[in-house]
């Protein structure tokens, strides 16, 4: 058997909701088998939100403490300044990103990926924003330092999507890609099948998990434009702001309409898209009515899918309802990547 030296990273979080936790539950869950089959073992030494301030032991945090929101020292300044004292402090390894989205600057989540590529961490985030307004730039700083930036969570969660294409599909032409993105709108078209008016059926999406408070950024389709400009940039090399995305949401979409399509045995879907054109790259999100037959009609609740279309053949991937887990998974799997590469 061949023996792993096993080596120790230090891991600092900024963003402690839904994904950061799981994401430490996960990372309990799998000790084990990182221990075993990497030689990796971690330590939990930073946790930042605006809240929670900025926590951080080099010696390691207590896990279980940290899941309870039971911190070990009065809370440190909150400025967002801090980040540079904060991951010295943590003498992390990894910085995981993931805080909330700010669509319009990918900020701070791009300054905090930044300091810890300048402090010598691998760079690792859940948040798109940085993706769509940074990644030519971070990826550069990532070069130059000998450290990895990935982000294969940011988009399809766990899915190795953005991991795929350079290692297991070299020298392709990517030429456009189609899917369906949003889980939020996916789940609020079904239930405005069943009956539901578009109010009730966000209500519904809330309920299961999927909406957010305010699901504006779901319904307008702004989330699915995030998602197919971080695909456009990142595997189509696509010189794209997320002004560029052609976008239509669901609002305009009434009952009776999606009612009527699925009598006519049509189904309306919102369809994230992307194609190689002659002066660049044209990204769109716009409802579509589908006739059943096609593969993207079939999706339900929070599935999403996307088709590549390449030079040499095409490839479909479906993410069956996913949950939280499935993003947390996404940074596991990015750091075992960038430790062990
Ligand atoms: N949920 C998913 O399944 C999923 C899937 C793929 C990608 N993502 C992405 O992952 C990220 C986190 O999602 P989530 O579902 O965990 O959201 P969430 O539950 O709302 O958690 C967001 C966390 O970020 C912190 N935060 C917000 N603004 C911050 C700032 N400026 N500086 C420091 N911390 C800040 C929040 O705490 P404070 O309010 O205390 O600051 C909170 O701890 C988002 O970018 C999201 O788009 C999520």
């Amino acid at each position: 058997l061949e023996e792993f030296p096993i080596r120790t990273y230090r891991l600092a979080l900024v963003g402690f909701g839904n994904v950061g936790e799981e994401f430490v539950r996960l990372l309990l869950a799998k000790d084990s088998v990182l221990q075993r089959d990497y030689g990796i073992s971690w330590k939990l030494t930073g946790v930042a939100s605006r809240r929670i301030g900025w926590v951080a032991d080099a010696n390691g945090l207590d896990p279980a403490a940290a899941l309870d929101h039971r911190w070990p020292q009065p809370q440190a300044t909150k400025k967002p300044a801090y980040v540079r004292e904060w991951l010295a402090a943590a003498q992390a390894d990894v910085l995981f990103e993931a805080s909330s989205l700010d669509r319009r600057t990918g900020q701070p989540a791009i300054d905090h990926l930044q300091a810890a590529l300048e402090s010598g961490a691998h760079a690792i985030s859940a948040n798109k924003g940085p993706v769509v307004h940074a990644y030519r730039e971070l990826r550069e700083l990532a070069a130059t330092r000998g450290r990895k930036f990935f982000f294969e969570s940011s988009v399809m969660d766990g899915t190795p999507i953005f991991s795929m294409f350079p290692h297991c599909l070299p020298a392709v032409d990517l030429r456009g890609f189609r899917g369906i993105l949003n889980s939020t709108t996916n789940v609020v078209l079904t239930e405005m099948e069943k009956g539901a008016t578009l109010e009730a059926a966000v209500k519904r999406a809330q309920e299961i998990g999927v909406a957010e408070t305010d699901p504006s950024d779901d319904l307008d389709g702004w989330d699915a434009a995030v998602k197919v400009a971080a695909l456009a940039i990142v595997l189509m090399g696509a010189e794209i702001k997320l002004s560029d995305i052609e976008r239509e949401g669901i609002r305009s979409l009434t009952p009776e309409l999606v009612r009527a399509a699925h009598s006519a045995g049509m189904r309306y879907k919102l369809v994230c898209s992307a194609e190689r054109t002659v002066n660049g790259v044209r990204a769109r999100v716009r409802p579509e009515k589908l006739p059943m037959a096609d593969p993207l009609a079939q999706l339900e609740g929070t599935t999403s899918a996307v088709r590549f279309d390449m030079d040499v053949f095409g490839l479909s991937i479906i993410e069956h309802k996913p949950g939280v887990i499935a993003t947390a998974y996404g940074l596991l799997a990015d750091f075992i990547r960038a430790v062990k590469s």
